[in-house]
């Protein structure tokens, strides 16, 4: 363990246990809060929530190889664990556990958690090996500190959707607790890839909220047409210069399957690229409007 007057950061896994085994033997309650790290007050709500329902919270802060293809930004994700720290505590954390790549992966792991058709479409389609290198990190980051609850942002709808069906696929004792996103006044996303952005692409950036909301326009107007929604949303990022999409979908809020018409809770998706920075954001809308 690492010293430190506000929290304590463990890197090893043993002493991880060791931490939370004295709570959990008392009949206290266990809450893990995953991150890569280089927080904002999108992760910080997630702490929060789960220091309200837990008795302890720990947040896992580890940047993970195996869900970055050859090419991403694995080399350059923003890294700074001092002030991750000092975050996690204000925030109401207590005990940061900050593993090193030989600590979660003493061995190139052959075993891989693979929930098959939900980690191929969307965001799995322009990154096919990520969502397996999301659950496989995440089911042993269970196994290592058997929470009982872990909170994962509705920012990363799909993640969230998925680990959710992982943790039901394999009955593992977690409940998976969803927060809403936490945005910018102007409707950006925070998100740790924002730092990519530059001066001048950052008001660019509220294009992916901007078509979320042309897109919720068209369904609350009534159009129960999914490619009239995902032109709408299209159209929106289309007209901003600086940036590119990647996709703008529709999808069941439930199954990620794309409805013929639609109908019950949806979601909105939207992927997009300006400049170095490759954005996500989504919203949910009803389907059956009263
Ligand atoms: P990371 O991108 O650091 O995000 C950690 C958690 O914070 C995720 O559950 C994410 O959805 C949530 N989050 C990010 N931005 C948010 C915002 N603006 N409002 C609310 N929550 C937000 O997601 C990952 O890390 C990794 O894939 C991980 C699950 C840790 C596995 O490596």
């Amino acid at each position: 363990m690492t010293g430190g007057t506000d929290i304590a950061v463990v890197e090893r896994a043993a002493e991880l246990w060791q931490h939370v085994e004295g709570v959990r033997r008392a009949g206290g309650s266990v809450g893990l809060v995953p991150t890569m790290g280089y927080l904002h007050e999108g992760h910080q709500s997630l702490v929060a929530c789960s220091a309200a329902d837990n008795d302890v919270t720990v947040v896992s802060i580890f940047v993970n190889p195996l869900q970055f293809a050859e090419g991403e930004d694995y080399g350059t994700y923003p890294r700074d664990l001092d002030r991750d720290r000092e975050l996690c505590a204000a925030a109401g954390a207590d005990l940061v556990f900050a593993p090193s790549t030989e600590e979660m992966y003493p061995q190139a792991p052959i075993t891989s958690v693979v929930v098959q058709g939900l980690n191929s479409i969307l965001e799995g389609r322009y990154r096919p090996t990520h969502f397996d290198g999301v659950t496989t990190v995440v089911a042993k980051l269970f196994s290592m500190l058997g929470p009982g609850r872990a909170y994962f942002g509705e920012k990363d709808y799909q993640q969230l959707a998925i680990v959710r069906r992982m943790t039901a696929d394999l009955s593992l004792p977690v409940e998976v607790v969803g927060c809403p996103t936490l945005r910018a006044p102007d409707g950006l996303a925070l998100s740790s890839r924002n730092v990519y952005l530059t001066p001048e692409e950052r008001p660019a950036a509220t294009v992916l909220w901007r078509s979320l909301q042309a897109g919720r326009d068209v369904v609350t107007a009534g159009s129960r047409d999914p490619d009239e929604v995902e032109a709408a949303m299209a159209a929106v990022v289309a007209a901003e210069p600086l940036a590119t999409a990647d996709y703008t979908a529709v999808v069941d809020a439930t199954t990620l399957a794309r409805p013929e018409v639609l109908a019950g809770e949806l979601r909105l998706l939207v992927a997009a690229r300006l400049g170095r920075a490759r954005l996500i954001d989504n919203l949910g809308v009803d389907g059956d409007p009263a």
